[in-house]
């Protein structure tokens, strides 16, 4: 059994954890921020009583899960098998909590990023040893989404690929392989689904809500505002504009200014209470 750590407790992280823990592996979940890791503990206590109160989990199943889950802001205790990050979406961020922990972990370490949309070849080629960085791209809310995109950067091994293929798989996900491009599939393909939405809303053609809910109504589970307010504006601005750098700026794809001021405020959607919507 891999010794798993999560990187980063915030939206992604704190839900990769329970699926981790929950598949069997001994899960340390590391935050910077203190508070926010007491909170991802409290949430994450909350959610697998949920379930057992939905009668979805047994009592000492959750206890088991319970008992595999660590939690650290202490940098110097995360040594792990395998390490998935779920950090802030910045390149640097990324290699640098990357580096910082394979100076702490033994050579077979793997590394394994969840970003919407920074290149997998970037990030790998920060660290000394490439060849044991991927892609584990997991959709919101971790628990509940089935598919999970592993990326393959021009680095990657064979070995690292299989493994965390095998590793999604043992988590009751569906592994999807991905080329290392701009957003990956699915987030390329979401893309025009949001900055359409902002458009009609930017030029008053339309409220959020009645966006929301004509699309929903023609079979969409989420509308484009909702959505965003779930995965959060931040990190959906940060991704609307990576992939748009890296797609060479095609005008289809602008980022919103709507999006910029959501950000600008701290409206952040759920996380925070206000976005879109007030929650
Ligand atoms: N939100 C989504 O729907 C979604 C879906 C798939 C992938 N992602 C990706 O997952 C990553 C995290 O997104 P999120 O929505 O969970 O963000 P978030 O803002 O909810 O959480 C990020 C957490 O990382 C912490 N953090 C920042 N720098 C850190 C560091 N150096 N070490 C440890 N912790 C650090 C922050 O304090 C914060 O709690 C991003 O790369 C994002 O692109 C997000």
């Amino acid at each position: 059994m891999y010794r798993i750590l999560v990187c980063g407790a915030g939206t992604m992280g704190s839900g990769i954890a329970q699926v981790a823990a929950t598949a069997g592996f001994t899960t340390l979940l590391y935050e910077l921020n203190p508070q926010v890791l007491e909170g991802a503990k409290e949430r994450l206590r909350r959610s697998l009583e949920g379930l057992v109160e939905k009668g979805r989990l047994t009592a000492e199943k959750k206890d088991a899960i319970w008992q595999r889950l660590q939690f650290t802001s202490d940098l110097d205790e995360c040594q792990a098998d395998i390490v998935i990050e779920a950090i802030i979406e910045k390149r640097e961020a990324k290699v640098e909590l990357f580096n910082r922990l394979a100076a702490i972990n033994g050579e077979r370490t793997v590394f394994a990023s969840n970003t919407s949309s920074l290149s997998i070849t970037s990030i790998a080629e920060g660290l000394t040893h490439p060849e044991r960085v991927a892609g584990l791209h997991f959709f919101n809310p971790a628990p509940l989404m089935k598919l999970v995109e592993v990326v393959r950067g021009r680095h990657t091994s064979d070995e690292v690929a299989d493994l965390l293929t095998e590793l999604t798989r043992s988590f009751g996900k569906e592994p999807v392989h991905c080329t290392d491009s701009p957003g990956f599939i699915v987030n390329r393909v979401a893309r025009p689904y949001y900055i359409e939405a902002l458009r009609q809303a930017e030029a008053g053609l339309a409220s959020f809500e009645t966006i929301d809910r004509l699309l929903e109504a023609r079979g969409f589970r989420m509308g484009p505002f909702k959505l965003m307010d779930l995965i959060g504006n931040d990190v959906n601005y940060a991704v609307s504009c990576s992939v748009y750098e890296q797609l060479g700026r095609p005008e289809r794809l602008k980022p919103s200014p709507i999006q910029e001021e959501k950000v600008a405020r701290g409206e952040l959607g759920k996380k925070t209470g206000q976005g879109y919507y007030r929650y």
